[in-house]
């Protein structure tokens, strides 16, 4: 089976990929700095696959040190890269642009050019529906136009050009960009999940921390929107589905026609923060006191994708919906209430 480097490995979305890929036969390194994420879920990991894990290891690196990366090559041939590496929170971005250049747009170049020393030339990697900034109707469909409305968006879109230039220069290079829309959910164990540092950013990770009594209550960030209930809309992905994605994507890359390819992973389907909110009281048994805010700068109104094109040329499609979704995000926060900061569990 073919022998995948997966960047970022230890994060959310690195995580549960990692564990797909091994469940699916393929040989993983995974490298990360931890820089958002933490060790044990590399052993949960491990622990969730089995007798699979004999085909994973695990480097601590940060993807900016190159001599650390040209000795993990040196070391171990690839056959595809899956880049997750990158520092992803949008607020933190707008403060400190710089470190979001440095950490995403260097480590990725670095990553490029080793690659390129090495002669592989297979890529997936981890763009994100803030490409498409507000966009004007939706579907989102991958010709829309793109946009950035801040740094860390900036580094996907600069990311995604970097990557069509590549594949223009030299067409031995096969590529998929991978665009996530929004996504949630942990693994049906409940021993794997998202673990944010710091007061989440994001709907979910915030809902479950106030589940668990971390947080007093959630504020919605508008509800004069032209939505269903007044709340921003959004397409949420279970991130196992989201997973099988980019299992999807590495068969593509064995395509003989592929180039430079891109993707839309979500569901096709909108759902208002209310809607969330209630399907996560529904399925956790517990009430969510909100609290009604302002609009947060930079959000769109409504934003779901088109997964049409991933449906017909990756023969993928997400099969959980949101109860499934909110179902297995609270039993990983019942579980976890501090993530994976007290540990100890065992998934058996
Ligand atoms: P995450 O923060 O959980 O995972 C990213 C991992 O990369 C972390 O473990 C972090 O420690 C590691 N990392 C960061 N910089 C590194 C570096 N220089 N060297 C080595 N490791 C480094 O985030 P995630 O939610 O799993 O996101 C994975 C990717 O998907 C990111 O590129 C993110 O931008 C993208 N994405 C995420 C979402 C989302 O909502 N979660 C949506 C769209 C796109
Ligand atoms: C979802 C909805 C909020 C928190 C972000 C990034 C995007 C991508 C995915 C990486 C919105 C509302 C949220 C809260 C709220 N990440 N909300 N109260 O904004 O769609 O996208 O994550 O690429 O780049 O921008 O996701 O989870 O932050 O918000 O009312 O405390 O929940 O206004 O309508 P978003 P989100």
């Amino acid at each position: 089976m073919p022998m995948i480097l997966v960047t970022g490995g230890a994060g959310y979305i690195g995580s549960h990929t990692v564990l797909q890929l091994l469940l699916a036969g393929y040989n993983v390194l995974a490298v990360d700095n931890f820089d958002n994420s933490s060790a044990v879920a590399i052993s949960r990991v491990k622990e969730l696959a089995g007798k699979l894990a004999k085909n994973f290891s695990f480097v601590e690196l940060d993807l900016r040190n190159r001599a650390a990366l040209e000795k993990v090559f040196t070391n171990q041939k690839f056959d595809a890269v899956i880049h997750f590496a990158g520092l992803k929170a949008v607020g933190e971005s707008v403060q400190k642009p710089l470190l979001y250049f440095d950490n995403n747009l260097i480590g990725t170049i670095i990553l490029f050019q080793v690659m390129v020393a090495h002669g592989c030339k297979k890529l997936v990697f981890s763009s994100s529906a803030t490409v498409y900034g507000w966009p004007k109707e939706v579907p989102c469909t991958e010709e829309f136009p793109l946009s950035s409305t801040n740094p860390y968006g900036r580094t996907k879109l600069i990311i995604e050009e970097m990557c069509r230039d590549l594949y223009c220069a030299d067409k031995n290079w096969k590529i998929i960009l991978l665009r996530y829309f929004n996504p949630v959910g942990a693994h049906p164990s409940g021993f794997i999940g998202e673990d944010p540092r710091g007061i989440p950013n994001n709907l979910m990770p915030f809902v479950q921390q106030v589940a668990v009594g971390r947080l007093p209550s959630l504020t919605v960030f508008g509800n004069d929107y032209k939505t269903c209930d007044g709340t921003g809309v959004r397409d949420y992905i279970h991130v196992v589905d989201l997973a099988e994605g980019h299992i999807a994507a590495l068969r593509k890359l064995d395509d003989p026609k592929i180039g430079c390819e891109v993707y839309n992973l979500g569901t096709g389907k909108g759902t208002s923060v209310l809607e969330m909110v209630k399907a996560f009281e529904q399925a956790s048994g517990k009430k969510i006191p909100l609290a009604m805010g302002g609009r947060r700068p930079g959000d769109a109104e409504i934003v779901y994708a088109s997964t049409k094109k991933a449906e017909k040329e990756l023969n993928w499609k997400a099969k959980h919906d949101i109860d499934d979704m909110c179902r297995d995000q609270w039993n990983w926060a019942s579980k976890n209430p501090y993530g994976y900061g007290r540990s100890g569990d065992s998934p058996k």
